[in-house]
C-alpha cells in the first residue's frame, strides 16, 4: 500500500449504491479537506449521485472495472459499503494497483463471508460470547446434534444470502421434522454457496449491533444500534437485510447495561486481535452482532462492514473527521485517536417497495418530498431506488431510509414519522412500529421476564 497522505486534496471513492453508501458518502463530504467524492453503483442512487464529482453504473462486485476506474480518477482511498465486493477480493485488487482501502482485505472479510470459519475462530482463541454450533454436511448427524439441544437451533448456510438464509426455531420452524427439510434444503441446493450447514445453539434474549472502526489492533466503537429483521410489525414475517433501527443518546440500549455494552466491546477487540494473528490484519468497520442473554452477549453474527440501517443511526452523529479517522486506520494509529459521537438518539424506518421479502414490486413510482422531509430534522437517505426525470421508482431491494434524530427516543421517533408524511406512493410499505415506546417496552420487559426479576 502506499499513496503518502497528502492533507488537502484527496479523491474519495464509494462503492455501494445503498442507504448505508448514501450515509458514509454523506459522512466523507462533511469530513475537512478538499474532498472529491466519486462513486459506483449498481444503480443510479439520487443522494449519492447528487453529492459525487463523478460516479459509475457498474456492478460493485466487476473488481477489475473498480480497480480501472480508480485508477483513472487518481483515487486515494476507496470505502466498500457491501459485503460482496470484499469477498470477490476488491482491496486485495485495489491495494495491489497501489490504491488504499479503508475496508477488509478478502481473507480478513471471512469473519463474515464464512460462518464456519468465524465459529472456528472464535473456539482457537477462546473468545467470549459464543454459542454451541457445528457444522454438517450430512443430514442425519445433523439430526443427532439437533437432537441434542432439543430442537432449539438456527440453521445457517455458511456463506453470504444477504441477510435471509438463516432460519430460527420458533420463529421460523417448528420441531425437528421442519429443521431438517431446511437442513436438507441447504445442503441440496448449496444455499449460501456450499453443500453445507451451520448449526448454531439458539440464544435467547434481546439483539444489539455494536460497530466499530478498527485499525487492525485497536477499535473505536459506536453507540449500540437495535435493528428489526423481521418484516412485520411485532416481530412478524421473514427475515430481511432490516426494516429499521433506533439508537439513544446514551449509546445503550434500554435493555442493555454499560458493562454488557462493554463486553461486546472487548469481543470484537479480541476479534481484530485474533485477525491480527491470524495474518488478516482487519482494518475497516466491524460489526457485531450481539443476543443479549441472561448469560451476557452472545456473538450472532460478525460483519466486515457498517450495517444497514444501523450505519444511518451512527454515521449522523459522527463529528470526528470520518477521514480523519480512516487515514489513522490505515496508519494503525486510531489508539490515538477519539470517537466523538452527538448525544443524540434516533431512529430510522425503512421503506421499501411492496412485498419485500417475498416479491417486491418493481418499478412503483414514490413521491419525496426532500425539502419537507429536512424541514422536520430528519434525515433522509436513499437505497435501491432508480430516479428518472425528477421520478423516484423502487427495485426489489429497501427504497429509502428516514432517520428522525433528537434528544430522546420518543422525539426522534415522532420526527421519523412527521417526515414520513411527506413520502408517499401506491405500493410502499413501512414498518411504523420501530422505535415506538410500545415496541421498547415489549423488548425490556422480555429481558426483565428473561432475568426473572
Ligand atoms: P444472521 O443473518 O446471522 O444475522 O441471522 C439473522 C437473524 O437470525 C439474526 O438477526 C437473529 O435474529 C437470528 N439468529 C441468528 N442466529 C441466531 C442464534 N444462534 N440464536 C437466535 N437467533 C439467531
Ligand atoms: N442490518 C443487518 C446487516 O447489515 O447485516
Amino acid at each position: 500500500m502506499g499513496k503518502v497522505w497528502g492533507v488537502i486534496n484527496l479523491n474519495i471513492l464509494v462503492v455501494g449504491g445503498g442507504a448505508r453508501e448514501h450515509a458514509i458518502c454523506d459522512a466523507v463530504c462533511r469530513s475537512k479537506g478538499d474532498i472529491k467524492l466519486y462513486s459506483i453503483m449498481h444503480n443510479l442512487n439520487p443522494g449519492i449521485k447528487h453529492l459525487s464529482k463523478d460516479f459509475l453504473q457498474e456492478k460493485e462486485t466487476n473488481v477489475s472495472q473498480v480497480v480501472k476506474y480508480a485508477k483513472e480518477k487518481e483515487i486515494d482511498l476507496v470505502i466498500v459499503g457491501p459485503e460482496a465486493p470484499l469477498e470477490a477480493g476488491l482491496v486485495n485488487e485495489l491495494n495491489k494497483n497501489g490504491i488504499d482501502a479503508y475496508s477488509p482485505t478478502k481473507e480478513a472479510a471471512r469473519i463474515e463471508t464464512d460462518k464456519e470459519w468465524m465459529r472456528g475462530l472464535l473456539k482457537r482463541y477462546k473468545i467470549h460470547g459464543q454459542l454451541k454450533c457445528e457444522s454438517f454436511t450430512d443430514v442425519q448427524k445433523a439430526k443427532r446434534f439437533i437432537d441434542g439441544l432439543n430442537g432449539e437451533i438456527a440453521i445457517k448456510p455458511i456463506g453470504l444470502t444477504g441477510g435471509k438464509g438463516v432460519k430460527v426455531a420458533g420463529d421460523h420452524f417448528h420441531g425437528v421434522d421442519e429443521a431438517l427439510t431446511y437442513v436438507k434444503e441447504v445442503i441440496d441446493e448449496k444455499i449460501g454457496g456450499k453443500a453445507k450447514v451451520l448449526i448454531e445453539e439458539k440464544a435467547v434474549g434481546e439483539e444489539f449491533t455494536l460497530q466499530a472502526f478498527s485499525d487492525g489492533y485497536s477499535i473505536l466503537p459506536f453507540h449500540a444500534v437495535q435493528d428489526h429483521k423481521r418484516l412485520l410489525p411485532g416481530d412478524e414475517g421473514p427475515n430481511t437485510g432490516g426494516m429499521g433501527s433506533y439508537s439513544c443518546a446514551d449509546g445503550l440500549l434500554p435493555f442493555l447495561s454499560k458493562s454488557e455494552y462493554e463486553e461486546a466491546a472487548v469481543i470484537l477487540q479480541k476479534i481484530v486481535e485474533a485477525l491480527n494473528k491470524e495474518g488478516c490484519k482487519y482494518i475497516g468497520p466491524i460489526y457485531g452482532q450481539f443476543m443479549v442473554t441472561t448469560d451476557g452477549p452472545k456473538i450472532i453474527e460478525i460483519n466486515a462492514r457498517f450495517g444497514d440501517p444501523e450505519a444511518m443511526n451512527v454515521l449522523p452523529l459522527l463529528e470526528t473527521d470520518f477521514i480523519g479517522i480512516c487515514k489513522a486506520m490505515l496508519d494503525g494509529s486510531i489508539s490515538n485517536e477519539k470517537i466523538r459521537l452527538k448525544k443524540k438518539s434516533t431512529v430510522c424506518k425503512y421503506i421499501v417497495p411492496e412485498g419485500y421479502g417475498v416479491k417486491s414490486m418493481v418499478g412503483e413510482k414514490v413521491l419525496v418530498d426532500e425539502k419537507s422531509i429536512e424541514d422536520t430534522g430528519s434525515r433522509l437517505f436513499y437505497a435501491s431506488v432508480n430516479k428518472d426525470n425528477d421520478n423516484i421508482y423502487t427495485t426489489s431491494s429497501r427504497s429509502l431510509a428516514i432517520v428522525g434524530i433528537a434528544d430522546n427516543l420518543y422525539d426522534a421517533e415522532k420526527i421519523c414519522e412527521e417526515a414520513l408524511n411527506h413520502i408517499s406512493g401506491e405500493h410502499i410499505f413501512i414498518r411504523h412500529d420501530i422505535g415506538t415506546a410500545e415496541l421498547i417496552e415489549k423488548r425490556m420487559e422480555h429481558m426483565i421476564k428473561l432475568r426473572g426479576m
